[in-house]
């Protein structure tokens, strides 16, 4: 009987089995159990051998069984962590991050350059009246500057005479909204989008300007001169010069279009280096008809204005060739560019 339920017992494949043998063996009706009622029928000296080599029987089957139930468990459990196991020193798998527009890190790249001379931010509607982009600005109605804008205008409810809202087409109209607003003395630019009815490799319907304006008593184009060279140097990394084109703007006079030192060898435009030149803004002294628009006398107060396409010198700077792919929202456009992960 021993060495039948201890070999049993070591042979069970799982706890069923056990339980099941556990009943045969040492159950209530078990066979040693039957067995230990038999007991009751012996003479004393026959009990006296029995007895003890039964008892010490069905504990040592009552251990076995404890013990294989034992390993059974532990071999369950290596089992698991065989199967389950985790290897937490594996790399994680990337993932892909948002960030932030070319454009967008320009504007504030350049803003916080102005910003290191004193300029504050200022901003202002998109839509807005013909009064703040053209008018206040010395374009009155007549004058050919709005046809040359490329303007998009707003459309006016029908029987409305009103003159219609436009798409700004430039940043200058918050030089006006900001003197309104503060009046003189002032240092401001104005980054923002501004529209124009335009698209080729070079020109998109919406772009962006950052406009500047500075007002005091004695400020000349020689403070526009330095500040525009330091600007550039510092966005550039490297010394700039600067060329002054005489222009003709209305809301300034005199006017100056100014041209940015490059070279145009092997098809890269190279900003700071060679004997080439690049267009890149707009400028001039305030025109006094504008400073009298804003409510700033111009008997007391002057200064200089600038107007600068953010997409094209964030263009001379990574070395984009084309405006538009600014605009297009290709991932694997930004990803080249070095723009998103
Ligand atoms: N507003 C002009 C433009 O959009 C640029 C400019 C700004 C010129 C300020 C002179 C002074 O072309």
């Amino acid at each position: 009987l021993r060495s039948k339920y201890l070999t049993l017992i070591a042979e069970a494949g799982d706890e069923a089995a056990l339980e099941t043998l556990r009943v045969q063996a040492v159950g209530k009706k078990g066979e040693v159990s039957l067995q230990m009622r038999e007991l009751g029928r012996m003479s004393p000296e026959e009990r006296q051998v029995a007895g003890p080599k039964l008892n010490a029987l069905k504990d040592e089957i009552n251990s076995a069984l404890a013990a294989k139930k034992q390993a059974l468990s532990d071999a369950a459990l290596d089992e698991r962590l065989r199967s389950e196991w985790l290897d937490v020193t594996l790399p994680a798998r990337p993932r892909r991050q948002g960030s932030i527009h070319p454009v967008s890190q320009v504007t504030e790249e350049v803003t916080a350059i102005f910003a290191d001379m004193g300029f504050a931010v200022a901003e202002g509607p998109q839509v807005e009246t013909d009064w703040y982009n053209f008018d206040a600005l010395n374009i009155p109605g007549h004058h050919p500057a709005r046809a040359e804008m490329d303007t998009f205008y707003m459309h006016r409810a029908e029987g409305d005479d009103r003159p219609p809202h436009v798409l700004r087409t430039h940043t200058s109209p918050v030089q006006i909204r900001s003197m309104e607003a503060s009046g003189a003395p002032t240092r401001i630019i104005c980054p923002g989008r501004v529209y124009r009815a335009d698209y080729d490799q070079t020109h998109t319907p919406m772009f962006h300007q950052i406009e500047g304006l500075a007002i005091d008593r004695d400020i000349s184009m020689a403070n526009l001169k330095w500040v525009l060279e330091e600007f550039f140097t510092a966005y550039f990394g490297t010394e700039v010069k600067t060329r002054f084109r005489a222009s003709h703007f209305p809301f300034t006079e005199p006017s100056a279009e100014v041209d940015i030192q490059c070279s145009f060898e092997g098809g890269t435009v190279k900003v700071g280096e060679g004997d080439d030149w690049l267009e890149v803004l707009g400028s001039g002294m305030v025109h006094p008809h504008v400073l009298k628009s804003a409510g700033v006398d111009p008997a007391e107060w002057q200064g200089f204005a600038f107007g600068m396409g953010i997409d094209r010198i964030a263009m001379l700077k990574y070395g984009i060739p084309d405006l538009r792919a600014f605009f297009d929202s290709d991932l694997r456009w930004l990803r080249h560019y070095g723009f998103a992960a």
